[in-house]
């Protein structure tokens, strides 16, 4: 975890000398951005993961990411919130998760705009700063402000993503979509949010964030209650308190 804290500060103060100074934006898809400080932040992470533990394997997102086995294996999402990034907007993160075997070991999402760094072992609690942080008590849905994302896939594949959207708007007390989903699970952590619904992220938008909330004494499932998977398509996040309730809602059955 102090690797993975050490190496995300300094891909996000690269980040920010970037985000200062504005970048050239290529197209991964229509709506899909990448930036010359998203493959810098990269080569940056890979660099120092591969001088410190040359035998542990990586996920990245820019770079031709695979499932590969090893006992140890580094998911990093150089940038979440290239969008944001693009626009000037102050709200994106580096993500850094560490897998051994089978479980999340290690959770570090660094906001350089705030110089907020989140960060969880497992077993050992989720910090901000180094101060201990924990879930909203929060237990009445009508009372909380909720978070979530559309993916890149959104215009082909709607699926019920406003429907979702709506139907939150009408019994929280708020929802917002603000473009970085390692932050959204941050700030449910943190007790900004009571709770974070997305579908089709993938491993490095999740890997260290659902550590993070789960070490925070939050809940992390897919939409039905099931066990949360880092390859599949669904993260429910939330206090914990207001879980079964975000569940109905995402339960409802559409024409
Ligand atoms: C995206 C952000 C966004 C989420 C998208 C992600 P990127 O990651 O996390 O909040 O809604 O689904 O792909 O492309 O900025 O790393
Ligand atoms: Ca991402
Ligand atoms: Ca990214």
């Amino acid at each position: 975890m102090q690797a993975a804290r050490e190496i995300a500060q300094k891909a996000g103060k690269l980040l920010k000398e970037y985000w200062v100074r504005g970048v050239k934006v290529e197209y991964k898809g229509e709506i899909n951005l990448v930036t010359e400080a998203d493959r810098a932040s990269e080569a940056l992470i890979l660099a120092e993961i591969r001088r410190r533990f040359p035998d542990h394997t990586i996920v990245a997102e820019e770079s031709a990411p695979k499932q590969v086995p090893g006992e140890f294996c580094w998911y990093v999402d150089p940038l979440d919130g290239t969008t944001n990034f693009s626009h000037k907007l102050p709200f994106f993160s580096v993500s850094i998760g560490v897998r051994r075997g089978q479980e999340m070991v290690a959770g570090v999402i660094y906001d350089p705009v705030l110089d907020e760094l989140f960060s969880a072992a497992r077993g050992q609690g989720a910090t901000c700063n180094d101060k201990p942080i924990r879930v909203s008590p929060q237990g009445n849905l009508i009372e909380s402000l909720l978070v979530t994302g559309f993916n890149y896939s959104i215009r082909e594949e709607p699926g019920h993503v406003f429907d979702h959207f709506r139907d939150f708007t009408m019994v929280a007390q708020g929802t917002r979509r603000v473009g970085s989903a390692a932050l959204d699970l941050c700030y449910v952590a943190y007790g900004r949010y009571e709770g974070f619904w997305e579908r089709s992220l993938s491993p490095w938008d999740t890997a260290a964030g659902t550590l993070i909330v789960e070490e925070a004494g939050g809940r992390i499932t897919q939409f039905g209650g099931e066990p949360f998977d880092l390859y599949g398509t669904e993260v429910l996040a939330s206090n914990g308190l207001i879980h079964e309730d975000m569940m109905e809602v995402l339960k409802k059955p559409y024409k």
